[in-house]
């Protein structure tokens, strides 16, 4: 694939995005790791400009896109909706179009997949999908990374999600996985999984990468698992619904007895993060040794700064 193959394309979820083009971005990911680890100084964005809208709150999807833009001599700009005009006294068209006329690139977390899907449409730069309640795409290339840095490789390897199967981690988990041929099995309780749309796109590409998907509700599903998956029962904009969430997902929580059941010593234990300990997770396995949280979201950062450099 050409170097300036991606140019001006937008990351709204990976479902039009081939295993080919992922792969290059998962390239590019490590390479710009390594380029930092030597200290190397580029300033790929100079002159470039960032608009960073964000719904919802955010530690590390923030951090990502403004500490990558800006190192690279970029000028990156957030504005919160408390902010800026977007929802209240002006449309998301509206908006879109001029961003579109100030800024290189946009990226947006918030609610509703359809924002992030018009300002891509009427800005008519790239945009980015920093998380809606129904995709969160550029985690699971991070996520992905971090399998490649475990294992050295990520087809073929078996990773178990665990817990609610129709969050926005879960749903760009599994489309991800069926590209690149990751072995997926979704563990959810019943009322918590994948839905069947999404499920029979999937199956589609699963067939072209050999990639096996799995959806049950058994925990025992984890044997031989590479990786234990998880993220919080309770997502951003779903707090009502707490009570109902923790009474599904409480035989859900990946404890050290459940990382021992994958009977493999290797398994390794992944999410998205924040992390609620003692809820999803307990202490003791998020702190351990097979633990790569901490890895994983610094993977967030070259990942970010990959897909930008190839799209801007
Ligand atoms: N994983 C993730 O998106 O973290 P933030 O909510 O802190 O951005
Ligand atoms: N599913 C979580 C992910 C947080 C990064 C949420 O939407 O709150």
């Amino acid at each position: 694939m050409k170097p300036t193959a991606l140019k001006g394309r937008s990351l709204l979820n990976w479902k039009d995005w081939t295993p080919e083009e992922i792969r290059f971005l998962l390239e590019l990911s490590h390479s710009v790791k390594k380029d930092t680890r030597t200290g190397d100084i580029h300033q790929r964005f100079r002159g470039k400009t960032l608009a960073l809208l964000f719904e919802k709150r955010s530690t590390r999807t923030r951090c990502a896109f403004e500490t990558s833009f800006g190192e690279e001599g970029g000028h990156p700009v957030f504005l919160s909706t408390q902010d800026i005009q977007l929802g209240s006294k002006e449309s998301i068209e509206d908006t879109a179009r001029v961003l579109g006329r100030m800024f290189s690139a946009i990226e947006f977390r918030g609610f509703e997949q359809e924002t992030v899907e018009i300002l891509a449409r009427e800005s008519k730069i790239p945009v980015y999908n920093g998380l809606t309640d129904t995709f969160h795409p550029t985690q699971v290339l991070a996520d992905i990374m971090t399998l490649e840095e475990s294992f050295g490789k990520s087809e073929g390897k078996k990773l178990c999600y665990v817990g609610d199967g129709r969050n926005n981690v879960a749903r760009s988990l599994i489309i991800i996985c069926a590209k690149l041929g990751v072995n997926c099995t979704m563990i959810t309780p019943p009322g918590l999984s994948t839905d069947t749309a999404l499920l029979d796109e999937t199956s589609i590409w699963a067939r072209d990468s050999g990639a096996t998907i799995q959806i049950t509700d058994s925990i025992e599903a984890v044997e031989g698992a590479d990786a234990l998956y998880t993220d919080v029962w309770v997502s951003m904009g779903e707090e009502k619904k707490r009570n109902e969430r923790l009474a599904q997902l409480t035989p859900y929580q990946i404890t050290a007895q459940l990382m021992k059941k994958t009977g493999n010593d290797n398994t390794v234990f992944l999410h998205c993060l924040p992390a609620i300990k003692g809820e999803e997770v307990t202490k003791e396995v998020i702190e351990g040794p097979q633990s790569r949280v901490w890895d994983q979201a610094e993977n967030r950062k070259h990942t970010i700064k990959a897909i930008m450099l190839a799209t801007i």
